[in-house]
């Protein structure tokens, strides 16, 4: 499902199923040391889609720690991205020669709990919803929108070290499949290269989830 939405030259693996009893990898551990059984579960299960993920890139297993603000530290010269939600897990790997970051995240194709599409929608997407849940009423479009930009932030954070609020990103979507998160904050990145000032998804929807994943372009002379 996730690789559908990826640029040839990344590796996406996912899985619908947790293996009973499965051991977290060695170096691991301490991040899951005082978590509930659900959080062990979709975080070992992620894990090592990530690293059959990383195998086929030809990288030998490794522990994938995470930063400061949880986003996992990937080996050199690799970018990627980890999503779980209840019966999936998925994470999706790239060399920096193929893209200069992704983000992907899934959600289940379901209503959101009341009161959050206020929080998360800013500006035309409240009248955008609308719109698309009169032509396309089986997709939950709140939802939607909340796991694009989820999806965005999973891109921006590894780029620029930054936080990004929901009121930070406008997006538009193209009910055939794409959405453009247009930036409202400076997109300075820390290596250097031309701000970010806006960030191109696709989406799918299947399986009773909701799936969306934010690729950004190598940077020149990364190949
Ligand atoms: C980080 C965040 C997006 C993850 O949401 P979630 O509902 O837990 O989503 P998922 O279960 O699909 O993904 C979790 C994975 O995201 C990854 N992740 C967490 N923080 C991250 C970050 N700062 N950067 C990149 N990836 C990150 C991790 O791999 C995590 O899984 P793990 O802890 O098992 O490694 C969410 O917790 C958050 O902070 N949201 C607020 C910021 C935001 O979304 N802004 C919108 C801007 S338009």
């Amino acid at each position: 499902m996730i690789e559908k939405l990826l640029p040839d030259g990344v590796v996406a693996v996912e899985t619908f199923e947790d293996v009973a009893g499965e051991q977290s990898f060695p170096g691991e551990d301490f991040l899951i040391a005082n978590a509930v059984e659900s959080r062990r579960r979709e975080f070992i299960t992620a894990r090592r889609c990530a690293r059959e993920a990383l195998a086929r890139l030809g990288h030998a297993p490794v522990p994938i720690r995470a930063g400061p603000k949880r986003e996992p530290l990937w080996p050199a010269g690799v970018v990627g991205s980890i999503t779980h939600t209840t019966g999936f897990r998925a994470a999706a790997v790239a060399s920096q020669s193929v893209l200069a970051s992704i983000g992907i995240d899934t959600e289940q194709n379901a209503l959101l709990p009341d009161g959050v599409e206020e929080t998360i929608t800013i500006s035309h997407e409240p009248e955008m919803l609308t719109a698309l849940s009169r032509s396309s009423p089986g997709i939950h479009w709140g939802r939607l929108l909340f796991s694009a930009k989820e999806a965005v932030y999973k891109a921006w954070y590894p780029l620029t070290g930054r936080r990004l609020g929901f009121e930070d990103a406008r997006l538009t979507i193209d009910p055939m499949g794409t959405f453009v998160a247009t930036l409202l904050v400076d997109g300075t990145r820390t290596d250097g290269e031309s701000p970010l000032t806006a960030l191109r998804g696709r989406f799918i929807v299947a399986h009773g989830l909701i799936a969306t994943a934010v690729t950004v372009p190598p940077n020149p002379g990364a190949a």
